[in-house]
């Protein structure tokens, strides 16, 4: 058959909101115009992120039942050790309570002021965290990665020949680790080759630099490996991970992505200094190193989810999906970022809304005209949210403006993305009716979270 069908039946619905034109007029004004400050209950498709949205399987649910909430030795955690260790291999494993937590204690233990991470893209929170103790956050994407159009298969590879550049100028010792994402979420959720995190590897273990991995997305990298890059086809998505994982020394992982559950996460590594100082910290801030933040069941749903991700039949489901809806919009003309990535399709609104510049935030426009004609929430990456404020009140646009339609695993059908479809194609269609924006009011940082915006 040539349909790629839902690997899955219902067992347990959750109703969508539907609503009129008129109610989400008056949601999204009294929202400040901000998708972030609606309610979830007025929203009837959510793409607003893939993290912790998924719908858990009835084996996670089950799972939950054995959650032993005892405060140290549990044997929740004995189980959550084992499968991560059989996916990843690492010496140590500590469980966090999301992937930022693990990125929080790697910086605080790891990095000190004038320290350099150089990353394909750091995700914001990465960013944030290493910069929150001095050290300097670096984005190494390759030409072929930064451009929006490009058909490239492994667009979030990091550029080799500028990270030997930044090692030779600045020193290895003001590099203590160098990260991958995989998938690059930044990016577009482009997926790393093989060959390009073997590359580093070399590269890095020259100058004796450990190389962590960002893996929250590391089952949808496994896939794109596995479909794209020779000599792996005939591998299983489980040897895949093991590999990607043997060539790093550490990594970080947010469970709310490819964990498929709705919080967790962890952090592993080789070095026994290392985990000895990240176990500390941990104690003082997350909890006792064997529940990390977590409850016993989390971490039950997390060794399901965690397996589950690597099944073959899932991976093909979920990606089918995220190129049903790319396919389908690239059709009817929308700009997207190309080839799709492994868990959101990223629409160019700058293409999209011509007539704006970016000083008009054309993401904001699109993203309000998206809720407004439809109820669907996607998100701006756009100038909102990456945008240099300068001193004396302008402001230096984000390289890209892109609003990101995010697929949470397992929650909707095909019919919902039929919607989704002809949501955008009516937006599409009436584009030169979106609205430029302006900030009314704003926080100093992160201010896309909060800030209130007018339609001019
Ligand atoms: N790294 C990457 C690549 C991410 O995409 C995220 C989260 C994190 C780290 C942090 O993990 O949320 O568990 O603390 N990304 C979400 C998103 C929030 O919407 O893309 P966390």
């Amino acid at each position: 058959m040539r349909t790629i069908i839902e690997p899955f039946r219902i067992k347990m619905t959750e109703a969508l909101p539907l609503t009129t034109r008129e109610e989400r007029e008056t949601r999204l004004a009294s929202a400040y115009n901000n998708i972030f400050l609606l309610a979830a209950e007025d929203v009837t498709i959510d793409l607003l992120t893939d993290s912790g949205t998924g719908a858990m399987s009835d084996r996670q649910w089950a799972a939950l039942m054995l959650g032993d909430e005892s405060y140290a030795g549990s044997a929740s955690w004995r189980r959550f050790e084992r499968v991560v260790r059989e996916i990843t291999g690492f010496k140590h494993i500590f469980p966090t309570h999301q992937g930022r937590a693990a990125e929080r204690i790697l910086a605080a233990t790891r990095l000190k002021p004038g320290d350099i991470v150089p990353n394909n893209s750091h995700f914001d929170t990465t960013r944030a965290n290493i910069e929150y103790v001095g050290a300097k956050a670096v984005d190494l994407l390759t030409p072929e990665g930064r451009d929006l159009y490009s058909e490239q298969r492994f667009k979030g590879d990091i550029d080799l020949a500028v990270l030997e550049r930044l090692i030779e100028a600045e020193g290895a010792q003001k590099i203590p680790f160098c990260m991958i994402t995989v998938t690059n979420n930044s990016g577009g959720g482009q997926p790393v080759s093989l060959q390009n995190i073997q590359q580093a590897r070399r590269l890095l273990s020259q100058h004796a630099i450990p190389l962590i991995l960002d893996a929250c997305r590391f089952a949808e990298n496994a896939y794109f490996i596995k479909q794209h890059e020779p000599g792996w086809g005939n591998k299983t998505l489980l040897e895949i991970a093991r590999e990607m994982f043997s060539l790093a020394d550490g990594a970080t992982m947010s469970a709310k992505k490819d964990g498929l559950a709705n919080i967790g996460g962890f952090f592993g590594c080789n070095d026994d200094q290392w985990a000895e100082d990240f176990r500390n910290l941990l104690i003082l801030t997350e909890g006792f190193p064997t529940y990390g933040g977590l409850a016993g069941r989390d971490l039950e749903a997390i060794s399901v989810g965690l397996m589950e991700a690597l099944e073959d039949d899932y991976q093909r489901y979920r990606h089918a999906t995220v190129e049903y809806l790319a396919q389908r919009l690239i059709e009817r003309g929308v700009p997207l970022v190309r080839p799709p990535g492994g868990h959101a399709v990223f629409i160019d609104a700058a293409a999209f809304c011509m007539h704006l510049s970016p000083r008009d935030y054309p993401g904001i426009g699109l993203v309000n005209a998206l809720y407004l004609e439809g109820g669907v929430r996607a998100v701006e990456l756009g100038s909102v949210m990456f945008g240099k404020r300068l001193p004396g009140g302008g402001e230096a646009p984000a390289s890209h403006e892109l609003v990101r339609l995010a697929l949470p695993r397992r929650v909707y059908t095909q019919s919902h993305f039929d919607y989704v479809i002809e949501v955008v194609d009516a937006v599409w269609r009436a584009r030169d009716t979106i609205r430029p924006h302006r900030i009314a009011q704003q926080a100093p940082f992160l201010r896309h979270f909060t800030a209130w915006f007018e339609a001019a």
